[in-house]
């Protein structure tokens, strides 16, 4: 007897492009598209290294670094959260991770399984960490190791970190920063804030497809990895084994994502060539165009004044909107893409994300139209076509 197996026709393999406007990954820059059909070449071929010292070159740019150990991990963001816990943490390590959201948790639980002694500083989602009180808990705890993220992808809160690193080493400890949703969207200053260890993503600011962690660890966080007396509990992620084949002597430790590192590699030539602080003021201005909107609308983000994000907006829904109806309808109506709440706001917040190449007018005037017309059927007032025009007013109020 004969089995017949069948698969999807073509069509059904081709998913329906979306406009990519939550929390990432983020819509895909034409350029890194096509980057990404380049022929693959072998991991240890010579143009192929070449391709890899220039990639490390601009991360270091983006970073704000001089850090040696720079390197994409192959993983997501949170391979690289794990890459860089699992090398400076030792079984019995005093950790203080700062938990003001779901990514803050996330910290403590890989630091926890690292078999850390994890002591945990917590502030209600939406808000961030004074100085004082960070120093506090550094005078409390002892920690080898500092963690807290950058920009709180579940929240929309911005972490001042300016002074942050100059505090940990009073208190001899690292500095670790989750910069997954920060790096080219907000300011990441590694070196002049002293930041010991940071890792990133590659499907948010930079616009490239997720599965790269970019990373970075100065030379106080290398020293502690040198001093271990206990080997790195992980093999993929020991970063004395990853800088072997990423540093000068190139010897092969895991067949490196080819075509993922030609993505980042074109995502990072456009951050630089736009330039850092211009790429920072245009989030800033496609920000306030869509709080501008939002606010016209009548709708309150979750985080408020100086520490909302430019590229991640966490809207409160009104009464009478389903969460999961309502994103369902921007998706299939609008094929647009947000995202819903974690943890404590799972139902009760939308986020919004303008990240990257996302971050633009069109993406904002999309989306507002889009809001309004959701909102207006589920019975919530507000002024039709306000959303745009507000948005549109400050666009002409602050032209590029
Ligand atoms: C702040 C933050 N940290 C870590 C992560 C985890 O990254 P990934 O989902 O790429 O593993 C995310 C993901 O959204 C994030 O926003």
């Amino acid at each position: 007897m004969t089995s017949t197996t069948t698969y999807p026709s073509a069509g059904q393999l081709n998913p329906t492009p979306r406009l990519l406007l939550g929390p990432g990954p983020s819509d895909l820059h034409p350029r890194v598209i096509a980057a990404m059909t380049t022929p693959v070449l072998g991991h240890l071929d010579p143009q192929f290294l070449l391709l890899m010292s220039e990639t490390q070159e601009m991360l270091r740019s983006v970073f704000k670094t001089r850090n040696e150990l720079t390197l994409p991990i192959s993983a997501t963001g949170s391979g690289g959260m794990e890459t860089c816990l699992v090398n400076l943490v030792e079984p019995g390590d005093r950790v203080l991770i700062c938990i003001a959201g779901y990514f803050g948790e996330r910290m403590a639980e890989i630091a926890h399984r690292c078999g850390a002694e994890v002591h945990v500083e917590q502030e209600s989602w939406g808000r961030t960490f004074s100085l004082d009180r960070l120093r506090d808990a550094l005078r409390r705890v002892r920690p080898k190791v500092l963690g807290i993220v950058n920009a709180e992808t579940s929240t929309g809160a911005w972490q001042d970190l300016s002074s942050l690193g100059a505090l940990c080493r009073e208190f001899d400890a690292l500095l670790l920063v989750d910069c997954v949703t920060s790096l080219g969207c907000t300011p990441v200053e590694i070196d002049a804030w002293q930041i010991d260890a940071a890792f990133s993503c590659s499907q948010k600011g930079l616009s490239c497809p997720p599965g790269l962690a970019p990373l970075t660890l100065g030379p106080r966080a290398v020293e502690a990895i040198r001093r271990r007396k206990s080997p790195v509990r992980s093999w993929y992620f020991d970063l004395t084994a990853l800088q072997s084949y990423w540093g000068t002597e190139r010897v092969y430790h895991h067949t490196a994502p080819i075509t993922m590192i030609y993505a980042l590699r074109e995502g990072l030539r456009l951050v630089l060539e736009e330039g850092l602080e211009a790429r920072y003021e245009r989030h800033q201005r496609h920000a306030r165009a869509l709080q501008a909107g939002l606010q016209a609308l009548g709708l309150r983000t979750l985080t408020e004044g100086h520490c909302q994000l430019p590229q991640l907006h966490a809207v409160l829904l009104p009464d009478g909107v389903n969460d999961v109806q309502g994103r369902k309808r921007l998706l299939e109506e609008f094929g647009i893409e947000v995202g819903g709440g974690l943890g404590q706001y799972k139902g009760r917040v939308w986020r919004i994300g303008l990240m990257g190449y996302n971050s633009r007018a069109n993406c904002v005037f999309q989306i507002l139209a889009a809001l309004e017309k959701v909102l207006a059927d589920c019975g919530v007032r507000c002024h039709r076509g306000s959303g745009v025009a507000a948005a549109e007013a400050v666009y002409a109020n602050s032209p590029s």
